[in-house]
Parts: structure tokens; sequence; C-alpha cells
């Protein structure tokens, strides 16, 4: 019982037994997720500071509605409304809302780092929602969780992430932790859009998505950044979609029994059709039901407590 660390900063040198350990846990919580009263008492006592300084409809709310379901009180930071916007630093925002006795941080920022900068300024534990381009290990968790519910393993399954791969929080973990767990993983994307330590990763890298495509079994669609359009990252949407966006002609180099992923916010049209992402193949949907399990399973092993259904003083 229990992970190595205090923390969940990313997925990267995270263990295949607390991989195991937080997956097999949040069955549990996935479980009670399909109960008419969908709470336990389990995190009582405890607070949680949502520390939000990024946008997130998913994340924050999955969070949110985790820590309440575990019976936690919860905290929800906004930086436009805090005396952040008078210029108070980081370090004395986190400190000041830690003297109030908050017990775990859940934090968004876009600066790679900031959850491990906290872990040396705050004695709470740490809960990465996505630094920057680094990681967003508990959106890996949960794609990690939906795959191996549908296929009982993710042992040499063949999983093909697409999109902007070199800004993609969501990659990294998906990579770090699929890998660890025997997943074959790949990446595809356009030159510009794929990372300089592409071969640290220790993973196929395609820039033609039909080869890509060849043998695969899962599919993350990653979300294109419009906003690196303007950077000539990529020449226009149009190519774009052309070139790496997922149409149903595309579909029929997959392996039977195929699956579509998405992190989402969706471009629905642009990196892949409504059709495709509204399929019984997709598992979007699924993706968000099960990310409330995972974090509830997160939370739960980080505070240390032994007991997911009694309370323990
Ligand atoms: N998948 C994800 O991180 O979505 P949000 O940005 O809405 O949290």
């Amino acid at each position: 019982m229990g992970l190595a660390s205090r923390h969940l900063l990313g997925l990267e040198g995270v263990s295949a037994e607390d991989l195991t350990e937080i997956l097999d846990t949040s069955v549990i919580f996935r479980e009670i997720l399909e109960r008419p009263i969908k709470k336990v008492p389990t995190l009582r006592g405890l607070t949680v500071l949502n520390l939000f300084y990024e946008s997130s409809t998913r994340t924050r709310i999955s969070f949110e509605l985790a820590e309440k379901r575990l019976s936690a009180d919860t905290i929800n930071f906004s930086a436009s409304t805090s005396s952040v916007s008078e210029g108070e630093s980081l370090r004395d925002t986190v400190q000041n809302i830690e003297a109030m006795k908050i017990d775990m941080v859940v934090v968004r920022h876009k600066s790679a780092g900031t959850p491990y900068f906290l872990t040396q300024c705050l004695n709470s534990n740490i809960i990465n929602a996505g630094d920057g381009a680094h990681e967003h290990p508990t959106q890996g968790l949960l794609d990690m969780f939906t795959i191996r519910q549908k296929y009982g393993s993710l042992k040499g399954l063949r999983v093909l992430l697409v999109g902007d791969i070199k800004h993609s929080r969501v990659a990294r973990s998906n990579i770090w932790g699929l890998k660890t767990m025997g997943a074959d993983v790949a990446i595809c994307g356009p030159s510009t859009l794929l990372p300089y330590e592409a071969e640290r990763f220790g993973v196929d890298v395609y820039t033609n998505l039909n080869e890509a495509l060849e043998g695969v079994d899962v599919v993350n669609i990653l979300r294109i950044q419009l906003e690196r359009q303007q950077t000539g990252m990529f020449p226009s949407q149009r190519e774009y979609t052309h070139l790496f966006g997922l149409s149903n002609e595309r579909l029929k180099r997959l392996n039977k029994n195929f699956t579509i992923m998405h992190p989402g916010p969706i471009n629905r049209g642009v990196e892949i059709t409504s059709e495709i992402a509204d399929s019984n193949s997709s598992v979007v949907l699924e993706q968000v039901t099960n990310g409330q399990a995972v974090r509830m399973a997160v939370l739960y092993l980080l505070s240390g407590k032994k007991s997911v259904t009694e309370e323990n003083e």
C-alpha cells in the first residue's frame, strides 16, 4: 500500500508497481461512481487547494468533484481575482494559503516545473494538473486506465499519439506511463511539431499518418493548438487536416477492435471528424468519467489514509 513519492509531479520515473497500484485503486473508485450515492468519507478532515493558473474545464471540475466525492474540503483559487493581480509572487501566494491549514495542492501552471517548485516551499502533497509542455500525469493515468479497461492489459498494445507532440504535456505523460507498462508506443505529427528529444522517448517516430496507423490498436489524437499556426508551425489548418486529420478512410489501416481517444478540448473537423469523435470506437467521454476515478485514487493514495471506505483518523 502507498506510493514511493508523496507527490505526483509526472509519470517519468514512476515504477510499474506504483502505476499498477494507482490503476487498481481507480477500479474501486470507478465502481463507487456507479452508486446512487457517489460519496465516501475517505478524506474527511483534509483540505485540498485547487490552484489553477491556466484555463481548464475537464481537469479542474474532475479534481473538484473527486475531492468532494472523497469528502475533502476544497478551495478553488483563481489567479485573476487574487492578489496575484497586484503582483504577489507564487511563493508568497501559496505559503499564505497553506498557512490556513491546507493538506494537498492540485496545481496547473503554464511554466514547466511549477509543481516541483511547490514541493520546495510547501509541506502539502503536490499533484501536477498540467505544467507547461512538461507533464499532465493524471491525464496519462486516465488514458491508461481507459485502455486497460477495454483490453484488460497495456502490455504489447500498439498506441499511437498524433498531433502536436512537441508542446503536449499529455503526450509526454502518456509516453512515460505506457512504456513503463509495456505498451508499444509511436508518435506522429508534422516535423515542426515533433520534439527535438523524440529519440530519448524510445518511441517510433512518424511524419506520415498513413504509415503510422498500420497495425495500431489505440490512436490518441491530440488537440492541434491553433495558436501555433501564427508561429508558422504548419502552413494552414486545411493542410494539417489533409495530412494529419483522422478520417474514415484512414481508420481502415488500424487493427480490428481499435480505439479512438482524445484528451479534449476537441477541434472538430480539424484533427478529427465529428463522425469519428462520436462513433462507437471513440472513448472520449469514458476518458472523462474515468478521470474522476483516477483522481480519487491519486488523492487517496497520496493522502496516506489507510482505507477507501472508512475514515481513518
Ligand atoms: N484534458 C484536459 O486537460 O482538459 P482541460 O484543459 O479542459 O483540463
